[in-house]
């Protein structure tokens, strides 16, 4: 059963996050102690999701699971988040993707990603959320699932007229350019923009990732905030607030989960720049990557506290 008030599908992956606190990272053929261990749900396209619920956007997911716990917990995580997981497919002979984390003291993080059941997700279980995909306003997708997959839901939500957002992360995952042809909103960290464009510096990327397809460009830079790109327009440019932040994973995840939630509002892109860097910001101040994501409300607080400022 399909709910019809959804805005925001995404396609993309899950994982059961495991994660230790160094000192500092190791080098190669080098042991070291962790400062503790943390166990929590993860993948770029669930904690998108869960941060866009938690800003109050009615959400869904298409993912694959493995018929297993990791499987049950992200069913009944998303569950409580009211996240709609009707065109959730569970796979019997594949296990749930889990990634291997290490966050240093500088709240810096290495990850590992065992894809799983992420890599299962097939334009068969597209097509089957046909429906949902046509009734949104908004569908969401990463590179952690296959670029089949995300390709045959673009094409489904343009040919609907529903907006398309690619989140082009991880960076090392080949792209496929003809997906960004069905991209209307793209955003990417600098050493994807690198990755992407062959260009360095932030002005450079988002003006050459515009030639290719999509209308806007989002460009984050950490600490030093977001750039967002716009035909025929000056870029946007915002600060985040400060924080004192123990963990960064996720935090570019709760950016574009609030960002496509704020956005929706009113498709104002400024207001939608400065919300999703107080909601990476938030992000940070917690360990773990969906398990520090703020509410709207709470978002709102840390929004006010460092109001726009001009680039
Ligand atoms: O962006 C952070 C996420 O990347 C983690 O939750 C991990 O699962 C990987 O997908």
């Amino acid at each position: 059963m399909i709910n019809s008030a959804v805005q925001i599908v995404v396609v993309g992956s899950y994982n059961r996050d495991f994660a230790l606190r160094v000192d500092q990272f190791p080098i190669p053929g080098e042991t070291r102690l962790s400062l503790g261990r943390a166990e929590s749900p993860g993948g770029k396209g669930s904690n998108q999701a869960i941060q866009a619920a938690r800003c109050g956007a009615p959400t869904a997911m298409i993912a694959a699971l493995g018929q297993d716990p990791a499987g049950d917990e992200a069913l009944s995580l998303w569950s409580g988040l009211q996240i709609e997981a009707g065109a959730v497919v569970r796979l019997s002979d594949v296990a749930t993707g889990m990634a291997m984390i290490l966050v240093n003291h500088q709240a810096e993080n290495m990850i590992v990603v065992d894809s799983g059941a992420n890599d299962r997700l097939s334009e068969h279980h597209i097509f089957a959320a046909k429906s949902l995909i046509a009734q949104a306003r908004l569908v969401l997708a990463q590179l952690e699932t296959p670029m089949a997959a995300t390709k045959a839901a673009f094409d489904l939500a343009r040919r609907a007229g529903v907006t398309t957002l690619l989140n082009a992360a991880p960076a090392n995952r080949a792209l496929d350019h003809s997906l960004l042809a069905l991209t209307d909103i793209l955003c990417v960290n600098e050493n994807e923009g690198t990755a992407l464009s062959g260009k360095t510096s932030p002005e450079a990327i988002g003006t050459s990732l515009l030639e290719v397809g999509p209308a806007m460009v989002i460009l984050t830079l950490g600490v030093d905030g977001a750039m967002l790109f716009q035909r025929g327009q000056p870029p946007l440019r915002a600060h985040p607030p400060a924080v004192n932040a123990v963990d960064t994973t996720g935090a570019g995840d709760a950016f574009i989960g609030a960002f496509a939630a704020q956005w929706l509002l009113n498709q104002d892109p400024s207001a939608a720049l400065h919300f999703a860097l107080a909601a990476g910001a938030l992000a940070c101040t917690g360990q773990g990557a969906a398990a520090s994501f703020g509410n709207r409300e709470e978002i709102e607080r840390l929004a006010a506290s460092c109001p726009a400022r001009p680039s």
